[in-house]
């Protein structure tokens, strides 16, 4: 569903600085799309408090997740990449009236509006590696008893559902991401493309396995299966998804 979903909402046209500014100067925060409903904040957990303005802190060490990802890799992902679409924001919405928006609000508002192309990029890619740093773990956790007895109800165990996310996440067609969510009260695993989070379509994000080659490249080259089938089946933060399973 959410693949369809996405493929309706592709973001097709990428606006210049120039042209992002005068979009978001005639653009009032909050106003109802123009084209189709807007997506809403119901399913997005506004508890990592993400501004647009900081690069939030890496919750561990950069050699917290060796030898599954090395240091190199989480350095460059979080110190450049990461910190990239955080300085691209800024000088994206540097004057406009989306300044002082929360980063889910921003993303929200961007989405699907083609000449916010960049904004929503930069500002989805903030998000989604900011729940992608939380999503992994360097100690073994496990799921609440509740978030147990779902997966157990819809996958029939934990091994099933990492099997499903590795295979979706694998499956991927260039950038993107890999996704355990809950689908109006159904947990489900999907992907997305590029910047595409779950959010905008009203899908509620659990767990997050980014399978961007910059992700892995350096330490699986081109293994994303072994990259994912590592990252999962030892890092994976159930904790966090217990939390965010809570506010659903
Ligand atoms: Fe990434």
């Amino acid at each position: 569903m959410l693949n369809s979903l996405i493929s309706r909402r592709r973001l097709i046209a990428t606006g210049s600085l120039a042209s992002v500014g005068v979009a978001l100067s005639r653009f009032a925060f909050g106003q109802t799309a123009q084209t189709g409903a807007k997506p809403t904040l119901s399913v997005v957990p506004a508890y990592l408090g993400v501004s647009p303005q900081t690069l939030p802190p890496l919750p561990y060490a950069e050699n917290a997740l060796e030898p599954t990802i090395s240091a190199r890799t989480v350095g460059i992902h979080y110190g450049k990449h990461h910190r990239a679409y955080f300085d691209n924001l800024h000088k994206l919405l540097a004057g406009t009236p989306l300044e002082q928006a929360s980063l889910e609000q921003i993303i929200v508002q961007s989405h699907d509006q083609p000449t916010l192309a960049d904004v929503f990029n930069n500002a989805a890619q903030a998000w989604n590696h900011n729940f992608y740093w939380n999503s992994l773990s360097p100690a073994v956790t496990a799921p609440s008893a509740k978030l147990q007895a779902a997966i157990e109800r819809k996958f029939g165990s934990i091994e099933a559902l990492s099997k499903a996310l590795v295979a979706t996440s694998a499956s991927q067609f260039g950038s993107g991401w890999g996704w355990l969510v809950v689908d109006r009260g159904e947990l489900a695993v999907v992907k997305t493309g590029n910047a595409e989070t779950p959010f905008t379509a009203d899908l509620a994000p659990l767990l997050t396995v980014d399978v961007w080659e910059h992700a892995y490249y350096l330490d699986y080259q081109n293994r994303r299966p072994d990259y994912l089938v590592a990252t999962v089946s030892r890092h994976l933060n159930w904790a966090f998804a217990s939390a965010n399973f809570e506010r659903v």
